[in-house]
């Protein structure tokens, strides 16, 4: 057996290929960023064959720093930014338009549509997410309904939609010779049109977006051991098993080792993501959760998790430093955040893109509230962290609303996690310790998990537990009082923000 698994981790702001070894650890990694488009107020769109090609060049890149050739590696695993919805021509392999990446507003009307007429509750019961921008299934009503040609050509089966994950397997088995158009149980819970009973594409849901099945992709285990497909040529030059695929965040809550209910991570990327296990059972959130698939692995009945997904907060800080420009780096924020002891009163609530989990509201615009002259650019760099961490305290809260599960410590992963300040904050926020482990890169690292089960690189899920180990625990130090008056505070801002467009 050869000696590592590949991952290749498609994000929203990057794209990395990394290499591990059967103890998990990195061998080897490349990334490169990729362009943001943004050609109007809310609409974000990304180069599908941009990330095809910085795709290849980080595969390339990172196995010939190391020596290595496909037969180096026994299987190959794909993780990826979720929702963001790409349509392309089987024929041609050229995408019809460009990726609408899952940040992207401009399906709001198709959203509140569906609300209005009745069909909301329908979503909620059979795909577990509300109806909402965020997700796949309006993204591609969108394209089928503003694009020339597309609708004729998806109802011939020429034109395909994916996730990332789909078009880059598609791309990486062959593409328009062959490639294989399949996604995972993970992926396809994000689109509003799988039905979490049945793990298939469900026609009444395609009915309320007007999506001819034809044009999805088929839905297969997220590990799967009898193979999507192998790699053809391309960036490996040989075939690389692809037995892998998992979204990003439930790729890092495998990745975290959360195989049993009632476990769960926090992921501080572009925006955050906390993930309950809640085992074989799927559990309909009251309190602004998604249910969601967390795996599934080979025959085994899937597992499924409880989602609170928030929109900005690496971007939040991204937006300090391109946009405000009060920092030169991200790491700054931290420094620029020390210089004060404290928030000085100002509370910021980057709902850029409207506020995501628990309040879903795409008609919320970001806020910085409490200003007075004595504040400065510390301020609002300290209120910018904190503001991540106060997400991630409304999420938590619905969460134990939902599941009864009081976190006794919170796994966290992810760029975020090496500012210090911000992990501390987030345990005086949150009141409970919060762990971060050796190897940070738990998306790729799941990604890799998943594909390496398939082909027994790895026997069992308990072996994988034996990899994670923790490299740091921040203690909750705020008291009780400051910890409630200032979360009071920040429910408060939150309210500033809402019914702010029209
Ligand atoms: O649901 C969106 C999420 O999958 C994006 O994750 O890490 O690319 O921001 P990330």
């Amino acid at each position: 057996m050869a000696d590592f698994v590949g991952a290749v981790d498609q994000g929203t702001t990057s794209t990395r290929f990394m290499i591990f070894d059967h103890g998990g650890n990195e061998v080897g990694r490349h990334q490169l960023e990729h362009q943001q488009i943004l050609p109007q107020a809310g609409w974000v769109e990304h180069n599908p064959l941009e990330i095809w090609e910085r795709t290849q060049t980080v595969i390339q890149t990172a196995m010939n720093e190391r020596g290595l050739t496909a037969s180096d590696l026994a299987a190959l695993g794909i993780t990826n930014q979720r929702e963001t919805t790409v349509v392309w021509n089987r024929r041609t392999g050229r995408p019809y338009y460009n990726a609408i990446v899952w940040q992207d507003t401009r399906t709001d009307r198709i959203a509140s549509a569906l609300e209005r007429d009745g069909k909301g509750d329908v979503i909620r019961r059979k795909a577990g997410l509300p109806p909402a921008t965020y997700f796949s299934g309006g993204k591609i009503q969108w394209i089928l309904e503003n694009v020339d040609g597309v609708r004729e050509a998806a109802e011939r089966g020429e034109a395909l939609f994916g996730n990332t994950d789909t078009w880059l397997l598609w791309n990486l088995t062959g593409g328009t010779e062959g490639g294989v158009h399949v996604t995972d149980p993970t992926n396809a819970s994000r689109t509003m049109l799988m039905n979490l009973e049945t793990l298939d594409w469900d026609d009444e849901l395609l009915s309320f977006f007007d999506i001819p099945r034809a044009m999805l992709p088929q839905i297969r285990p997220s590990s799967d051991p009898r193979s999507y497909g192998s790699t053809v040529n391309g960036p490996f030059n040989g075939p690389v098993p692809l037995t892998g695929d998992l979204g990003d965040q439930q790729a890092a809550t495998v990745g975290q080792v959360c195989f049993a209910p009632g476990e769960a991570k926090n992921t501080y990327g572009t925006g955050n993501f906390m993930l309950l296990n809640t085992g074989t059972e799927i559990v309909r959130s009251e309190a602004g959760l998604l249910t969601t698939v967390c795996y599934q692995f080979g025959d085994d009945a899937p597992v499924y998790a409880l989602e609170g997904s928030i929109a900005v907060t690496g971007s939040a800080v991204q937006w300090l430093r391109d946009q405000l420009k009060i920092i030169n780096s991200a790491g700054q924020s931290e420094i620029l955040a020390r210089q004060v002891a404290d928030n000085g009163g100002v509370y910021f609530v980057p709902a850029f893109s409207g506020l995501f989990a628990p309040y879903w509201r795409s008609d919320a615009r970001g806020a910085i509230v409490g200003l007075s002259r004595f504040n400065t650019d510390a301020h609002i760099a300290r209120a910018t962290l904190e503001s991540i961490c106060y997400q991630s305290r409304d999420v938590a809260e619905a969460m134990e609303q939902d599941s009864g599960v009081h976190l006794e410590v919170l796994k966290v992963d992810g760029g975020v996690t090496v500012n210090d300040l911000c992990m501390q904050m987030q345990a005086d926020i949150l009141g409970v310790p919060v762990s971060r482990p050796v190897v940070a890169e738990t998306t790729a690292l799941g990604a890799a998990y998943a594909a390496g089960l398939a082909v027994g690189f790895w026997k069992n899920t308990d072996e994988l537990r034996e990899n994670w180990n923790e490299s740091h625990r921040w203690q909750p130090t705020w008291s009780p009082e400051q910890r409630e008056t200032g979360y009071a505070r920040w429910k408060k801002a939150v309210q500033r923000t809402l019914d702010w467009v029209d």
